[in-house]
């Protein structure tokens, strides 16, 4: 029998469908894939079997009886559990808090604070992490966040677990360790919904797919009878040629050159030089530095020591808004933090004319010129939006990161950090990403990328800085890619491709 039915469900906000009659199944035991376009209505249809939106039409069903949910409340009640695609946490509250935080209006009290820290962090370490529970969540690093989210997910009985893209923010061992919690609900009989845009994650974990495009089903399918293309088609309506395009690289002279730059524990003497033209990818573990790096290099972050140069001249950079005045950009990993303002309009996001404070530094930006990229951007990322005038809060999470990432690559940058650029976002917009980087750097734009998705640093990247416990464990050139290398590098097993077995 069915663990969860949802029959011929519609929803519509503000007069635009977002579902129209989508059934989805799922038996216990499964774990069910759902895919499909940023914006295709993933979210909007798990929301409404979580509580937190209500469903304009259709059925729903547990265990084969028809429910009513009208708020999260009654959700739990049925033992369904969810990992929104934004976080819920507290920031200013504990981890052990925020895991047991939904069952203070289930009991109506809290539990004794030594008991709740032990079984937080029971609860934790049986997930295969270990993180102090008596930490504030807000000082957390965002995969360590997401794994609170997940214990928080599971401190209840749950029967239906769904899981919106809860591998964006982890890095690879990290999901390992979720998809080994995952196989261990599994054979508990939990009914597993699982969003996510890595293919490759799903075929590698779910039993079944099921396909959303614009607010409908495109079926369910078992991954034994299905493959990558045949879903990929029915996601975007047409197939991918090439996931990395060409690219002729024209290499000029030294850019940014970075010498020894220290953050507080976190980054040991990080040193780095950019080419004109070139594209360099960082990559490393979570906790390994990278973003630590980027961030101070923009001065986001505070440095203890080192320089930074462009064009050999020694900069002085004691805020953002002066690397961005010296055309440094950076597009952050943290976009919902840093990255959109989700109460201003899709385009005074994009075109920096509103971003008061930014742009009165900026003297060599085309306003014009701005304007009508912005439109030209919306297009060629597939931004989901009635226009450009809506508000960036109401866009899918996928369309918010591509927005935060326009915003940048409509810019004059000399240097440009980019932070996980194709994180939540569809397979069809990252080739579009990838296209539009790929110009960044044919005009001479330096370019560094961090991604914890090697496949796209390999297919990106003409070499790749390895980082392993804040420092630079050495670097690949093309010749010497493979996911092998990178991995031996990131946990520090070898220094450089030719030390060891590295090159094969
Ligand atoms: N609160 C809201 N107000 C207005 N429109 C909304 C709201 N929530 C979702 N939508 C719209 O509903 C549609 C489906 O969004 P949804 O978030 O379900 O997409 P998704 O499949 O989860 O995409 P992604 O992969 O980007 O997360 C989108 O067009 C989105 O703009
Ligand atoms: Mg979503």
């Amino acid at each position: 029998m069915n663990r969860v039915e949802l029959r011929n469900i519609s929803k519509s906000f503000g007069g635009i469908a977002a579902l129209k009659n989508v059934t989805l199944k799922v038996i216990p035991g499964e774990i069910h894939a759902l895919i499909g376009e940023n914006g295709a209505g993933k979210s909007t249809l798990m929301k409404i079997l979580s509580g937190a939106y209500t469903k304009d039409y259709g059925q729903i069903f547990i265990d084969g009886k028809e429910v009513q949910i009208k708020n999260t409340h009654d959700s739990k009640k049925l033992g369904i559990g969810i990992i929104y695609q934004e976080f819920s946490l507290v920031p200013g509250l504990s981890v052990a808090e925020n895991v047991f935080l939904n069952q203070l209006d289930t009991t109506g009290f809290w539990m004794k604070w030594g008991k709740m820290k032990m079984n937080a962090e029971a609860l934790i370490n049986s997930i295969g992490f270990s993180i102090n529970p008596s930490l504030k969540v807000g000082d957390l690093s965002i995969a360590q966040q997401q794994i609170v989210e997940i214990a928080k997910a599971l401190s209840e009985n749950v029967r239906v677990l769904i899981l919106d893209e809860p591998s964006a923010v982890l890095g690879p061992q990290e999901i390992q360790k979720l998809f080994d919690t995952l196989k261990k609900l599994k054979k508990e009989s939990v009914a597993i919904i699982y969003i996510s845009h890595h293919l490759s994650e799903v075929f590698q974990i779910a039993d079944r797919i099921t396909v959303l495009k614009d607010g409908t089903s495109s079926g369910s399918f078992p991954v034994s009878e299905t493959d990558r293309d045949s879903i990929i088609k029915l996601m975007l309506g047409r197939s991918l040629d090439a996931m990395y395009p060409f690219r002729e690289t024209i290499i000029g002279e030294e850019v940014l050159k970075v010498v020894g730059i220290h953050v507080a524990e976190k980054v040991k003497g990080v040193s780095l030089s950019i080419k004109e033209g070139e594209i360099v990818g960082i990559a490393g573990l979570v906790g390994s530095g990278r973003s630590e790096t980027v961030r101070a290099i923009f001065a986001a972050d505070k440095r203890k020591q080192g320089k930074i140069f462009l064009y050999g001249k020694e900069l002085q950079l004691r805020s953002p808004r002066k690397a961005v005045s010296k055309g440094i950009g950076m597009v952050p990993e943290d976009r919902k933090q840093h990255g959109v303002i989700l109460s201003l309009t899709v385009k005074e996001n994009i075109s920096l004319t509103n971003f008061k404070g930014i742009t009165d530094h900026f003297g060599f930006i085309n306003v014009k010129k701005e304007r009508n990229n912005t439109i030209e951007l919306i297009r060629r990322l597939a931004i989901k939006t009635e226009n450009e005038d809506q508000e960036a809060g109401k866009l899918s999470g996928g369309n918010q990161q591509k927005v935060s990432l326009a915003k940048w690559l409509n810019r004059d940058c000399r240097v440009l950090l980019i932070d996980e650029p194709t994180r939540g976002v569809d397979i069809g917009a990252k080739v579009e990403i990838y296209n539009l980087i790929n110009e960044l750097s044919q005009k001479g734009v330096a370019i560094v990328v961090i991604s914890s998705e090697t496949s796209e640093l390999m297919g990106i990247c003409d070499r790749i800085v390895v980082m392993h416990k804040g420092q630079v464990q050495g670097e690949l050139a093309k010749k010497e890619y493979s996911e092998e290398n990178i991995l031996r590098m990131s946990i520090g097993e070898v220094e450089n491709a030719t030390s060891g077995q590295l090159t094969s």
